[in-house]
């Protein structure tokens, strides 16, 4: 073979790959179902953040925006685990169903202790958002998804939980 031919033919094949390739990332991005699952998560992961940002305080210094932030936090995260439930269950995942349901109940706790703030909501919210936050990490790593960047700083070397 000739050198040209070679070359043409180099180059055919790395057009031909690039096609194949913008092919593939354009049908991730056009999957709806997909999309919508992203944008879901984000808003879980936004509402478990603004929690986040009033975790280890005294009870005392609580006011209305912390409260604020756990009633609506746990019962946007509740509202929106129980869209996931509906629309992308995974009945041969008893893992993915068991967790996803876990995160509805923690922040369902969540609501209800910023609602009634009896004697010990704080403390029990705390406890609450805890849990939460494993299971999102479970789950995560039983899916083997990485997100490590925000969620948990520091922590990209942890092997999985042992299981319950
Ligand atoms: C039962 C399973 C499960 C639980 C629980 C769960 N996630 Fe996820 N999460 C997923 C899956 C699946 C994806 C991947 C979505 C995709 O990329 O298609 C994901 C993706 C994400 C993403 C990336 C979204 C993006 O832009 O790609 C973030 C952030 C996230 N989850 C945060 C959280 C937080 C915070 C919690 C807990 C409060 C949580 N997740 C709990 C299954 C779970």
């Amino acid at each position: 073979m000739g050198k040209k031919v070679v070359i043409v033919i180099s180059f055919l094949i790395f057009c031909y790959s690039t096609v194949i390739l913008a092919e593939d990332q354009k049908k991730e991005e056009d999957d709806p179902k997909k999309k919508e699952y992203k944008e879901i998560m984000k808003s879980i992961d936004l509402n478990y953040k603004a929690m986040q940002d009033f975790m280890g305080y005294y009870p005392d210094q609580l006011g209305k925006k912390e409260w604020g932030t756990f009633l609506t936090g746990g019962q946007e995260i509740s509202r929106l685990t129980q869209i996931v439930l509906d629309k992308f269950s995974r009945p041969d995942d008893e893992t993915y169903q068991k967790l996803m349901k876990d995160m509805k109940k923690y922040a369902e706790d969540i609501a209800k202790a910023a609602e009634e703030r009896y004697t010990g909501a704080y403390e029990d919210i705390q406890y609450s958002h805890g849990r939460m936050r494993n299971a999102c990490k479970r789950c995560h790593n039983h899916l083997h998804i990485q997100i490590y960047t925000d969620l948990y700083p520091g922590k990209a070397e942890e092997p999985p939980p042992p299981p319950e």
